[in-house]
């Protein structure tokens, strides 16, 4: 191997007459008679070598044999292309090296999928091969970008006092409301470590421990259903405070956000961050994760379905309506589709008006008098070329329904830029969920999470109503952060595990170990956790997580490359003391 002087993307017009040696992959190859081009590549770019048999001094042959990803050492000499030749796309454009050695390092089998076309593979296929799609553009540049956030959110964090500390991997089960993933103990038969779902009870540990200020960037393990924004594993930026009020976590993360956004992708983004409450963003957008990219808000209007003629909305506890900006357009069938999209969210149907120069018409707009359809016109601000879409059911059934539809009509109309970023702060949310299932409460954040100290009194007698003094971080519809301010005293903490049916002796039994520190001298302390791979996501533009991640796993938490998940030998289950069940 000719050691290289320059790597591929460094060469310009100054470099002229210079001898150089590059190494790389052979990016394309075309043959113009006697001279071959070669465009050969690394991660710094791409540059232009030329072989012809007057300046080549080794065997030509083996240069007519090259093919696409081969990996080969070249010497040369930098010269000026021809004004014709001159590629202003490429940095590299003005200059080529004309070849005078070569070696080849290693030859390349035919490529499963074409690397300047990733798209010419489906996915599954290009996770097997998860190596050479990682040497795509797109991939390369997504992982930069994921490199160069880690390095920021360090700086940001270090800059501002927090001392970054490893918590171990092998652990006690925390509920952060996903299932564990478990692991077997060889020397302690029938006893399992849990894989980190987060950090969390070590982090408030570390603040009985004096550190003030900590964070990790650090694995978390969710055994969960997964989609296009989750991964079994991913990465959280995880920080935690102490003597703080959540006023202090949101400036110090919104300042984080800035920062991020600014050195990574130059863009400015609001200071302060709009903060909404859990309960104006669910009856505002039907989400607690709205997307403020654009407006489009859910608007009362039961008001005016009570005093109309249809019947199908009488009885109904909720009716919403939402307007879309010049959605008369939509078809019959159009409407028809986006009926059947709100019925997968327990919609039983969806009705419509259009808004003409006359006003309202169309679809339900016959049950209303001429009166009342003035009124909606002017109070939901509805505009000749509108469409209303309105559900009218439980409130939790009208909110998820006409949320979605808010959500898809964005999308399909264009409104959701993914060049332009809205934050916002969620806070006050409920302490509490019932599951209807299981019949009894959970944590709507998790069981460390404070209540609202107004709220502490009617903690018992009203558990559905109190608020926590949790808060998420939404960016463009994604939940990208979420934290609290804990509880930070023995007696409070038993209280939430009681409403949350976990018994004195479960919790002793689980968190004996937090609840014992808390009598040593607790700080009041809160914190949060970034999803890191969301957060990039962003950044880079990608349509989904596993486009930052290295080596995601698919939907179906297998890893193709690899084959993760695997079967083990019965050697190892004995060492193990475990047996397979039948199946
Ligand atoms: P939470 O469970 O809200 O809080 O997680 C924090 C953030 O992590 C991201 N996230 C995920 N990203 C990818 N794949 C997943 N499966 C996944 N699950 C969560 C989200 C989320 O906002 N210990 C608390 C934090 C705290 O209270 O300080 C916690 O883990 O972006």
């Amino acid at each position: 191997m000719f050691k290289r002087t320059h790597t591929c993307g460094s060469l310009r017009i100054q470099d002229v007459n210079r001898s150089v040696a590059l190494n790389g992959w052979v990016n394309s190859v075309r043959l113009h008679g006697q001279v071959i081009f070669v465009d050969l590549r690394d991660r710094y770019g791409k540059t232009q070598l030329v072989f012809n048999t007057e300046a080549f001094q080794g065997d030509f042959d083996l240069v007519k044999k090259l093919s696409m990803e081969d990996v080969i050492s070249v010497k040369g000499s930098v010269q000026k292309r021809d004004s014709s030749a001159i590629n202003p796309k490429l940095p590299t454009g003005e200059i080529e090296v004309l070849v005078s050695d070569m070696e080849m390092l290693n030859e390349a089998a035919a490529m499963p999928f074409l690397i300047s076309d990733r798209n010419s593979a489906t996915e599954e296929f290009r996770l097997k091969y998860r190596y050479l799609e990682l040497r795509t553009e797109e991939l390369q540049k997504n992982l930069l970008i994921r490199h160069w956030t880690y390095q920021t959110v360090r700086r940001y964090l270090s800059e501002h006092d927090f001392v970054e500390i490893e918590t171990p991997c092998l652990m006690k089960s925390t509920p952060e409301g996903a299932r564990d993933y478990l692991v077997p103990s060889r020397l302690h038969h029938g006893r399992f470590y849990a894989l980190p779902q987060s950090p969390q009870t070590y982090k408030q540990l570390l603040m009985i421990s004096g550190f003030d200020r900590y964070f990790q960037i650090v694995k978390c393990f969710r055994d969960e259903d997964l989609r296009a924004d989750r991964q079994p594993e991913f990465t959280q930026i995880d920080l935690e405070m102490s003597f703080i009020d959540e006023e202090d976590v949101l400036q110090l993360c919104t300042g984080l956000t800035r920062t991020v956004f600014k050195e990574i992708r130059n863009i400015d983004l609001p200071d302060p961050f709009p903060v909404i409450t859990y309960s104006e963003a669910m009856e505002r957008y039907g989400t607690d994760r709205p997307d403020l990219r654009f407006g489009m808000q859910l608007q009362e209007f039961k008001p005016y379905s009570d005093r109309s003629e249809f019947k199908a909305f009488k009885g109904a506890e909720c009716v919403k309506a939402l307007v879309l900006r010049g959605g008369s357009k939509y078809s019959r069938k159009m409407i028809d589709q986006l009926t059947d999209f709100v019925k997968h969210y327990g919609a039983k149907g969806l009705a419509w008006m259009k808004v003409d120069a006359e006003g309202l018409t169309g679809g339900i707009s016959k049950f209303f008098s001429p009166e009342l359809k003035r009124k909606i016109q002017q109070d939901l601000n509805a505009e000749a070329g509108d469409i209303l879409f309105i559900v009218g059911d439980a409130r939790e059934t009208v909110l998820q329904a006409l949320g979605a539809l808010r959500t898809e009509l964005g999308q399909r109309e264009g409104l959701t830029d993914k060049n332009v970023f809205k934050p916002v702060w969620v806070v006050e949310f409920p302490m509490f969920e019932w599951n209807a299932e299981e019949q009894r409460y959970t944590a709507m954040h998790h069981p460390f999470t404070s209540p609202k100290p107004e709220d502490l009194d009617t903690l018992e007698s009203d558990p559905g109503s109190a608020r926590s003094r949790g808060y998420d971080l939404v960016v463009n519809g994604y939940e990208i952060a979420g934290g609290s301010i804990r509880i930070h005293k023995r007696d409070i903490q038993r209280r939430v595990f009681r409403l949350l049916g976990i018994s004195d002796a479960e919790a002793q039994q689980k968190f004996g170990f937090l609840l014992e520190a808390f009598r040593y001298g607790a700080p009041p302390h809160g914190g949060i956790a970034f999803g890191f791979d969301r957060l990039v996501m962003l950044l880079a533009g990608a349509p989904n997580i596993r486009e930052v991640i290295a080596f995601p796993k698919t939907t179906s938490a297998m890893s193709l490359m690899d084959d993760a998940p695997s079967p083990v030998s019965k050697e190892q289950l004995d060492e193990l003391g475990l047996q397979l069940k039948e199946q």
